[in-house]
């Protein structure tokens, strides 16, 4: 049978699908960050504490990275799953929402509890029937990653509300006899909820790969031994490349959005090394007050670690609506990528 096209007739009473260069900036619907969340273990270990574990001391963990304590799942009910959950919650209630309300569920993380995926233990926990939910893993871009993921679906017009989550517990893949690495990390969940709306309020955004760094930063599943290794990493190598790769994307994300340096309220840096957020700080040439911190109680929760610091800087007051905000993530893969929103 002669099957004749049937969508070209109709493309000229629907303009927008015919458009060949539809970009970031011109979306079909707009998207706002109407609420966040976050959730961290109860149990702290310091770096005194680590001192008794491996050769270091706080001084040489303070002054090399800017990190005083990380916090740890400790028992069988604290999870990737658990964390989320909660983190999650706290930003449903505060975009005043429902969890039946949700369309999609975005999960980052790179510590999964199942390697089959954790989000969709997410939406059961959450009572989320309508939503569908998938894992996405860009280690510690994974939010940044996300944020844009999300943001599309919106922009369509396939979606209206939806919830992303960035949780990891990298303690479970760290090797803690490993002075180098063991320092660094810590567990945590951070959550928002984005929703379609009439003003788009995700403004600009750039996301990079690089697998020629592949080998920089892994969790890498060993044929041999027939599991996972724990975590290696090149510290100098990551701390080279974040400090050139970051200003550069977060500028690119920035002239997107058509705004300048000097107009961003606030900078959430993946919370990696205090001493990355000072150099991007000073490479950008922005006002140090205006670089969130909070990498010295919480060390890097990867995924978590932007959407925590969101979630704390909101809730005390210092994030207020119309907001303008840059949160840049990078870590293994490599990735890297920078997102322009105004909060509310
Ligand atoms: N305590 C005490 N000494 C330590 C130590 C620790 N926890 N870890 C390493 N050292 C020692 C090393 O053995 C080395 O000793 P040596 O000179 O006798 O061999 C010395 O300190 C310097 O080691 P180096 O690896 O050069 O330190 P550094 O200045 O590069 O700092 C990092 C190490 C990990 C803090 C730093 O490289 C870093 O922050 N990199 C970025 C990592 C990161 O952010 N990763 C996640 C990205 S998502």
């Amino acid at each position: 049978m002669n099957k004749k096209p049937r969508l070209p007739w109709l493309l000229p009473m629907f303009p927008t699908i015919r458009r060949p260069n539809m970009t970031q900036f011109s979306p079909l619907v707009g998207v706002r960050m109407t609420g966040s969340g976050a959730a961290t273990p109860e149990r702290i270990l310091t770096n005194d504490q680590l001192a008794q574990m491996v050769e270091t001391n706080d001084d040489w963990i303070r002054s090399r990275t800017g990190i005083r304590e990380r916090r740890l799942v400790s028992n069988s009910r604290e999870s990737v799953a658990s964390l989320a959950t909660l983190a999650a919650q706290r930003a449903i209630a505060q975009a005043g929402i429902t969890a039946e309300d949700l369309d999609l569920i975005i999960l980052a993380t790179s510590t999964t509890d199942d390697l089959f995926g954790t989000a969709t233990q997410v939406q059961a926990r959450l009572g989320a029937q309508r939503a569908v939910a998938f894992d996405l893993v860009a280690a510690c871009s994974g939010f940044v990653f996300g944020l844009v993921t999300a943001s599309q679906y919106i922009h369509t017009g396939a979606f209206r509300n939806v919830l992303l989550i960035g949780a990891d517990v990298l303690s479970r893949w760290v090797d803690w006899g490993d002075r180098r690495t063991c320092i660094l990390f810590g567990d945590g969940a951070g959550a928002v909820v984005l929703q379609a709306g009439d003003r788009n309020q995700i403004l600009g955004w750039e996301l990079r790969s690089d697998g020629q760094g592949h080998g920089l930063l892994n969790i890498a599943y060993s044929t041999e031994q027939q599991r996972f290794e724990p975590i290696t990493m090149n510290g100098q190598e990551v701390y080279r490349f974040a400090v050139r790769c970051v200003p550069d994307v977060i500028a690119k994300a920035l002239h997107r959005a058509e705004h300048a340096i000097g107009e961003v309220d606030w900078l959430i840096l993946h919370q990696a090394n205090q001493r990355i957020i000072d150099a991007v700080v000073d490479r950008l040439h922005l006002p140090p007050e205006r670089a969130i911190s909070n990498m010295a109680t919480y060390g890097n929760t990867s995924a978590a670690s932007i959407p925590i610091a969101l979630a704390e800087w909101v809730d005390s007051g210092k994030i207020l609506p119309g907001h303008l905000i840059v949160a840049s993530g990078f870590g293994a893969g490599l990735s890297w990528g920078a997102v322009v929103w105004r909060w509310g």
